[in-house]
């Protein structure tokens, strides 16, 4: 079963570390992210777009196969299930399948709808004790063209109830560009300082420096969200298996999927345990 990471991610806030928010794609993913959570005794939240969901047949399929690996895996550490940049009925579906964190991501549109939608999902989850994230300002897509969050809409998003807070910074979803400026801590520093309890989520997580991800989260950032980089990691593997011909290799079934797929699959994990020593992800007791 999932907890909403309410009480793991307000802990992490407070004592400036983050816990990683990792989406997932397909079976090979989730069972990498698992074993990685597991392997470290770390807490695990696992998150579905709704592309990546479309793409494996819809949420509850998602969610289906989750709560499976885990049992089949004996996963020990808490695991939540949040669904990532939901639209409103995604994110409907979602708290009504059992889903226990869901992101509704208005951020498109005009500030007050955004906020009354908001405010429409906090009470259909909260009744369930689903944790809920919301998006202000815009994180920037493929290579560019984000905006800031303000501090104003931080605080009418935290006083409408949202449980975790994603805003532009300056990030950028996918791989960033060669003239990237950084992220504007100036204002995340104002944000955190006016919302000193919520979790601020730092989305477009891959291919920050370190040491960026290390201030921001000094400064509140509580949940990173990582998916390029596991991708590319997954690809740099696969592509080595190839490229040594590995899988035209007849007599070893080289072909076979579930050696194919085996070298992405494992640097998953091991790129995965890197980011959780990034982020000083606290293990549980
Ligand atoms: O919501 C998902 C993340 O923000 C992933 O961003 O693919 O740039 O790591 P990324
Ligand atoms: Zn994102």
């Amino acid at each position: 079963y999932f907890v909403n990471g309410n009480e793991i991610f307000r802990e992490a806030r407070k004592h400036h570390y983050a816990v990683g928010a990792y989406n997932t794609n397909n079976l090979e993913w989730t069972r990498a992210e698992l074993r990685a959570a597991e392997e470290t005794r770390t807490p695990l939240l696992i998150q579905v777009s709704t592309g990546a969901a479309k793409y494996m047949g819809g949420y509850k399929f998602v969610k289906d196969m989750v709560e499976d690996q885990m049992d089949a895996m004996n996963i020990s550490v808490p695991v939540i299930l949040n669904l990532d940049h939901g639209d409103f009925e995604s994110a409907k579906e979602c708290i009504a399948l059992g889903y226990s964190s869901v992101m509704f991501d208005g951020h498109a549109l005009p500030t007050e709808e955004n906020l009354a939608k908001t405010k429409e999902i906090i009470k259909l989850a909260h009744e369930r004790g689903i944790s809920v994230e919301a998006e202000i300002g815009k994180i920037g897509e493929n290579q560019g063209g984000g905006e800031l969050a303000s501090v104003e809409d931080a605080k009418a998003f935290v006083e409408a109830g949202v449980d975790k807070l994603a805003c532009g910074i300056g990030n950028i979803h996918g791989v960033y560009p060669a003239d990237w400026k950084g992220l504007n801590f100036d204002r995340l520093k104002e944000i955190a300082e006016a919302v000193p309890e919520t979790p601020l989520v730092l989305h477009g997580g891959s291919g920050i420096p370190e040491d960026q991800i290390k201030k921001a989260i000094q400064l509140g950032i509580s949940k990173v969200n990582i998916n390029t980089e596991f991708q590319l990691a997954f690809q740099e593997a696969t592509r080595k298996y190839i490229e040594e011909g590995k899988d035209e290799d007849k007599a070893n079934k080289g072909y076979d999927p579930r050696k194919l797929l085996l070298p992405g699959t494992e640097a998953i994990t091991d790129k995965m345990k890197e980011m959780i020593a990034w982020l000083g992800t606290k293990t549980i007791d």
